[in-house]
């Protein structure tokens, strides 16, 4: 019983021991191609805050391959493994050769190497976006344009090559939280959509389809819908295959200069 004992403290001990030294014993990535494996941990455990593809939302962008912390194999394991100490980035329950194999799909999405070259042309891509596209009815890029819609200045720096298309095609498949569509229906029975701005027990503040700020006190509606379809229409049948690569193209050149 007293050897157990013993044995048992011991081996706390040692786990105390690990736990303190924030760097892992090996430098190199013993699981770097897992990419895939790391993908599907990384949806599991790390989606929800910093999205499907790593884009970021409540947690950090992951795509830019500059990290905060450091960007070796040794400081984002130690980031994963023990978070972040006073921020939200919370230290992962899972084994290490997981939160390896997470490491490797970071590093996968954040490799700028990787950072595909743009099939399109971005001047034709700039004048479908202007004319055809109307966007700019709902983006801004530098101080032109609407503002239903995220800003667009820096998308090409934020986002993929495949996010942008996808963004196009299809614009439920991810949207950010602060741009989720609402549907606030009054207690007159008039229907309003717009993204949903701000909230609190008593009103609610929305931006509506025609760019206009708007609030309702709470007490005047009969129902808020949330998660409503995006405000923006999918292009895929709008525009060709050659528009669509040019209009990625362009907002793949906007990186936050103009
Ligand atoms: C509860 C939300 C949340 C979860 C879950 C989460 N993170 Fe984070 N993460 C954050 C936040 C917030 C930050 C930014 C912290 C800061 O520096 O202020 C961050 C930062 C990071 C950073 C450092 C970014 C930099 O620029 O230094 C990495 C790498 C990272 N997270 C990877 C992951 C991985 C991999 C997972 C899944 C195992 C994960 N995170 C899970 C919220 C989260
Ligand atoms: C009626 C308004 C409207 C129009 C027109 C519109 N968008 Fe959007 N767009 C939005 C809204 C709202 C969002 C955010 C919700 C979402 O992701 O679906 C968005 C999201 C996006 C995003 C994702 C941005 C990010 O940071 O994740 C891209 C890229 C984008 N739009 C490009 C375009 C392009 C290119 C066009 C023209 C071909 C266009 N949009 C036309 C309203 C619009």
């Amino acid at each position: 019983m007293r050897l157990l004992l013993t044995f048992v403290v011991a081996a706390f001990g040692v786990c105390a021991m690990a736990q303190e030294s924030r760097l892992p014993a090996v430098a190199a990535n013993p699981f770097g191609s897992a990419v895939e494996e790391g993908r599907a941990l990384f949806q599991m455990h790390c989606s929800y805050c910093h999205g499907a593809r790593g884009e970021g939302g409540r947690g950090a962008d992951l795509t830019t391959g500059v990290y905060r912390q450091g960007s070796t194999d040794a400081i984002l394991f130690a980031t994963v493994r023990n978070g972040i100490p006073g921020t939200e980035m919370p230290a992962v329950r899972a084994t290490d050769e997981e939160v390896w194999k997470m490491v490797a799909f970071v590093r996968r999405i954040g490799d700028t190497s990787v950072r595909e070259k743009a099939p399109g042309d971005p001047t034709a891509g700039k004048a479908v976006y202007e004319g055809k596209g109307a966007c700019g009815t709902c983006h801004a890029v530098g101080r032109e344009g609407g503002s239903l819609g995220p800003e667009l200045s820096d998308v090409g720096r934020r986002r993929s090559l495949k996010y942008l298309e996808e963004s196009i095609v299809s614009p439920d498949a991810d949207v950010a939280i602060r741009y989720r569509t609402i549907e606030l229906v009054t207690r007159a029975g008039q229907s309003v959509t717009g993204i949903r701005l701000n909230e609190d027990d008593l009103s609610i503040q929305m931006r509506d389809r025609k760019d206009d700020l708007r609030s309702f006190l709470k007490d005047d509606l009969r129902e808020i819908r949330r998660n409503r379809p995006s405000l923006m229409p999918g292009y895929g049948k709008i525009l060709s295959r050659k528009e669509l690569d040019d209009v990625v193209a362009y907002l793949n050149s906007l990186r936050g200069e103009q």
